[in-house]
């Protein structure tokens, strides 16, 4: 099992937030770096070869997700993702029809909506997420009880940013489909960290990025469509794709992968990095995190004051912990000290109106990582509360 000196991480910071950004072992930057090389000693053959090198790694992705490689096809970053379905789906929605969402999204995504649907008449309804939440099947039942005759869309997140929370995206999908709703899952969270199928969950269209936990390169995400789709979602960026003959792997692919010249070793990573979790017992890795996040959950809401966001009996753990902090609670203060003083890099927010923490559990976190996030919360809410 990978461990922290598979990663470059600096030594002198206690670092509890994989889930914003990821962080890269060393292995596979070398990987990329082969890449990198490869393109910069001999830049027109590197181009020349590239659809077939791209084909390999969408392959080696779609297989770990379950997917046909002809619906999915490779960008930047989620935030792109969404925007391809917004700007694709906001054009099939007439004034007054409703997207269906909750207030637990991410705000750049919130955006893209905003630019591409909401402002051109388009409903936003949004549900509110308890906190502490529900069960999956209560949260399921409280998102599903905002549909009406005029939805026309779904969208949500697989598992939630500011709160770290998985939704019931497998039933959600599948009440949809029965009602002819479309469902566009932002999953920026999930590939690496809770199984994935693409073709059961049946979704309409899907983005994730894969540098958060599979610890691919930053630039390394995907987005997948239906079979419905895939002809005829319009791309985001004019380019070539879809005028090259020798591409050929449709149009969803050609058009949206092939934005101008740029640097495709993120993607080209991916089959190195899959092959790295596979050696690296990965299934051991998440039932490791999962396991140490929880008892922190479990230590840091018996600190007084502090909550757990999942209610008792609420459903299982992910690699991300979150605890509701006191109302009194300055949340920059509170970071900037848990930084300053205690070397830990740490989601400290508000979200909601709510103080809250969020933790990352991933390969290269201790124990004694996380008893030091204990003690440091444990200190400094005690301090502030005598
Ligand atoms: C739920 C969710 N959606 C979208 C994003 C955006 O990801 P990116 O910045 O890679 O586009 C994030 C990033 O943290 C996220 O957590």
């Amino acid at each position: 099992m990978p461990n922290r000196a598979d990663f470059i991480l600096r030594d002198d910071v206690i670092f509890l937030n994989h889930g914003s950004f990821g962080a890269c072992p060393r292995l596979i930057l070398e990987e990329q770096r082969r890449w990198i090389e490869r393109l910069e000693s001999q830049p027109v053959l590197y181009f020349r070869e590239l659809m077939h090198h791209m084909r390999t790694a969408r392959q080696a992705l779609s297989e770990y997700l379950g997917a046909d490689a002809a619906n999915l096809a490779y960008v930047s970053n989620s935030t792109y993702g969404v925007n391809v379905a917004a700007h694709a789906f906001g054009e099939m929605l007439q004034p007054g029809d409703e997207i269906l969402t909750t207030d637990h999204e991410y705000g750049a995504c919130d955006r893209a909506w905003k630019q591409y649907a909401i402002d051109k008449g388009a409903v936003w309804r949004r549900i509110a997420i308890p906190m502490p939440a529900p069960s999956m099947n209560e949260l399921c039942e409280l998102i599903w009880s905002g549909v009406n005759d005029r939805t026309r869309l779904l969208f949500i997140s697989h598992i939630t940013s500011p709160t770290g929370l998985r939704m019931p995206v497998e039933e959600l999908c599948a009440r949809a489909r029965k009602a002819g709703i479309i469902t566009v899952i932002d999953g920026s969270h999930v590939p690496g960290h809770i199984h994935l199928n693409l073709s059961e969950l049946g979704a309409d269209f899907y983005t994730g990025n894969c540098h958060k936990w599979m610890c691919t390169p930053k630039g390394s995400a995907f987005m997948w469509t239906s079979n419905k789709y895939r002809s005829t979602l319009p791309a985001l960026v004019v380019s070539w794709g879809s005028d090259i003959p020798t591409v050929g792997d449709g149009m969803f692919v050609d058009e949206n992968e092939f934005l101008g010249t740029r640097d495709h070793s993120p993607f080209l990573t991916v089959p190195f990095a899959l092959e790295w979790m596979r050696r690296s017992d990965w299934e051991e890795v998440q039932r490791r995190s999962r396991a140490l996040t929880s008892a922190t959950e479990a230590q840091l809401a018996a600190i007084d004051g502090v909550v757990s966001i999942r209610a008792e009996g609420a459903d299982p753990m992910l690699q991300l912990g979150t605890v509701l902090l006191p109302e009194n609670v300055n949340v920059v203060e509170m970071k900037n000290w848990l930084y300053d003083q205690r070397s830990i890099e740490v989601v400290v927010h508000e979200w909601l109106g709510r103080p809250m923490l969020r933790f990352s559990v991933h390969a290269h976190t201790s124990e004694a990582d996380l008893e030091a996030l204990v003690a440091s919360v444990r200190l400094y809410l005690g301090t502030i509360t005598s």
